[in-house]
């Protein structure tokens, strides 16, 4: 397993399972689901660091070849429990799929994790499986500096960008920015919600 932070998600896997059921997300996230849909219309998506599958169920219902992909074992084992969808245990760091195999990826609040050449490694990881033109959603968080995430009295790092450092982080490694929504908290950052296309 890759280490850390999908050892940090595993140990609270079933949890996560329940309460962030599709139930449980805000109307505005079902909308972003929505638009990903509409956007690549057919064929195949990738959820990378999908999680218990929310997501993945969402897409196959819309007729979306979709596979998850979590590091986390227990993840992928919620996300089974769940629904006879496509998963695999895999890293996201290093995928096992030819390149341009998808036509859409998202990959929602794992970037957050990684911090600068890591966190550029992945996004060109999850470049190289799309095809040109293909689309790619990423939700981040904005704001400066870090984030403790804490659960339970654990607590993992998260890494905020501001719009601008994210629109460059897109921009720098050949992606052409289509949306930014930012979903205001109440907490000290702000969803951020992108996407963008694959430049050829
Ligand atoms: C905050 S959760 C988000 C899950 C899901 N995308 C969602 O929106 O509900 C982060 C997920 O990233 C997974 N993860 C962390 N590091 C990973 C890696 N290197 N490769 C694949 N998945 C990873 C964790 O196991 C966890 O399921």
């Amino acid at each position: 397993m890759a280490k850390n932070v999908a050892a940090f998600y595993s140990n609270r896997s079933e949890k996560f399972a329940d309460k962030h059921s599709i139930d449980n997300v805000p109307e505005s996230y079902v909308k972003l689901l929505s638009e990903f849909s509409d956007l690549v219309k057919t064929g195949k998506v990738l959820d990378a660091g999908c999680g218990p599958g929310r997501d993945v169920r969402y897409f196959a219902k819309k007729n979306l070849d979709v596979i998850g992909i979590d590091a986390s074992e227990k993840m992928i084992k919620e996300a089974r429990k769940r629904g006879d969808e496509k998963y695999q245990v895999m890293n996201v760091e290093e995928l096992d799929f030819d390149n341009q195999k998808f036509d859409g990826v998202w990959c929602n609040t794992v970037l957050i994790f990684f911090k600068n050449k890591k966190r550029e490694k992945i996004l060109n990881e999850l470049r190289r499986v799309l095809k040109p033109g293909g689309m790619i959603h990423l939700g981040l968080k904005e704001g400066s500096g870090t984030f403790l995430r804490e659960i339970n009295n654990e607590s993992i790092t998260q890494y905020l960008l501001s719009q601008a450092e994210a629109r460059k982080f897109l921009e720098d490694n050949e992606f052409e920015i289509l949306e930014i929504y930012v979903n205001e908290t109440n907490q000290d950052f702000n969803f951020l919600n992108i996407f963008a296309r694959k430049i050829e």
